[in-house]
């Protein structure tokens, strides 16, 4: 089992006072904490190896390209792609609006179809809509049903031979339920439809392995897997990228440039113009090797333990609604009680030192959905612990009381 004391000695963030009160932060959906390790590499990476990449002949422009593209292996093993297929990007959100800009230039065209789910983050609704305005294609929403989950015959039910790709997040940052992706993959493949997962919620919590998921593309932030912000990861089959155009020039991703034409490099470079973020891409790679010495089944198995009392706790407070009703779900729960507004409980939250999101965490249609205007989120990681959600119920319940 996870040390968690052990491992909280690794996050200094943890051990603020906010208002007075130790700090318990329950916003992980929104950017998780950074253990000492990564930002030592940072400082490291800086103090002792900076230099651009891939251009130089010199010493430390060597060792920064090592660097680099070690990360994109660690990268590459920790989601078991190849290396080739690993794209660093800035983000989730940069990861999809490349994708979308890509797929307008190929796959997808005028009549065709974009299926997105009702419980996308507005990152994964919004590039697709700029996409399908672009070409003259459409969008198609695949339903949830009441208790959120996705009907994987709905989903054969409206799949044709116009819809070219579905994008669908692996877990909703609202309703931390874990998607089938393997099913949807599978009848996705079946009618030649292409899938792309957003992982930005799901890669920090579970195992992830892109073979096993048979997913096209996946996309994650760096930020949210205990990393730099400024770094993600793009993920493509290698047959898919190789017949993606690229959508941003300059340099590093060509191979040969006269003054009216130009011709590109291999795969990733392609889709890497200009100076990338080698050392987010470092902070990422000790994100990983950090995450790796915790081990994933033993984080697995703490975010399991911590799920149990969250949902035992919070199913104990009167006249709460907690939205998303799976097994299978990483530690993210949006909650509201008895009509008492998110925001004001986020606030009282917050005097007693207690960090959630309220709102409607960029997740409109889903909101709509579900016939909210917003939630209060708790999102946790490995380093929250029993005693932490104990503290929270308390707030919550005093924060009942003050509002009521
Ligand atoms: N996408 C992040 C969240 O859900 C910012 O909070």
């Amino acid at each position: 089992m996870l040390d968690v004391d052990r491992v909280r000695a690794d996050f200094p963030i943890l051990g603020t006072k906010v208002n007075g009160r130790s700090l318990v932060y329950f916003d992980n959906s929104a950017t998780a904490q950074k253990p000492v390790q990564v930002m030592d590499a940072v400082r490291e990476a800086y103090m002792v190896h900076n230099s651009n990449i891939h251009r130089g002949v010199h010493h430390l422009s060597d060792v920064m390209s090592g660097l680099y593209e070690d990360a994109r292996n660690k990268v590459a093993k920790f989601i078991n792609a190849r290396e080739e297929e690993v794209l660093f990007t800035a983000g989730t959100t940069q990861g999809i609006n490349m994708l979308a800009a890509c797929l307008a230039e190929s796959e997808i065209g005028k009549g065709d179809v974009v299926l997105l789910s009702e419980m996308e983050h507005h990152s994964n609704i919004i590039p697709w809509q700029m996409a399908c305005a672009k070409v003259g294609a459409s969008i198609r929403v695949l339903p949830i049903k009441d208790d959120g989950s996705i009907s994987i015959d709905g989903l054969s039910d409206i799949l044709d031979e116009k819809v070219k790709l579905l994008a669908i997040s692996q877990v909703s940052n609202v309703l931390g339920m874990v998607n089938p992706i393997k099913k949807i993959t599978q009848a996705c493949h079946e009618n030649g439809t292409l899938v792309m997962v957003d992982g930005a919620q799901s890669v920090p919590h579970l195992k992830t392995d892109v073979k096993e998921l048979d997913c096209d593309f996946l996309v994650f932030s760096g930020h949210k897997l205990h990393a730099e912000t400024g770094i993600g990861v793009l993920f493509g089959k290698k047959d898919l990228l190789e017949e993606l155009p690229p959508t941003q020039g300059g340099g590093g991703m060509v191979d040969k440039v006269t003054m009216t034409s130009s011709t590109y490099a291999e795969v990733p470079q392609r889709f890497e113009s200009g100076t990338p973020n080698y050392v987010g891409a470092i902070s990422l790679a000790a994100a990983i090797d950090y995450m790796m010495s915790l081990g994933m089944d033993d984080i697995i198995e703490h975010e399991k333990v911590l799920n149990g009392e969250m949902m035992r706790s919070l199913g104990r407070i009167e006249g709460v609604t907690v939205y998303g009703d799976g097994a299978e779900r990483c530690p993210i729960y949006s909650f509201n009680i008895r009509g008492l507004h998110p925001y004001d409980i986020g606030q009282i939250l917050d005097k007693m030192g207690i960090a959630v999101r309220t709102g409607n965490h960029c997740a409109q249609p889903l909101m709509a959905r579900l016939g909210i205007s917003g939630t209060v989120r708790a999102s946790l990681s490995f380093y929250n612990t029993v005693e932490e959600i104990s503290d929270f119920i308390d707030g919550l319940e005093k924060a009942v009381s003050i509002l009521e």
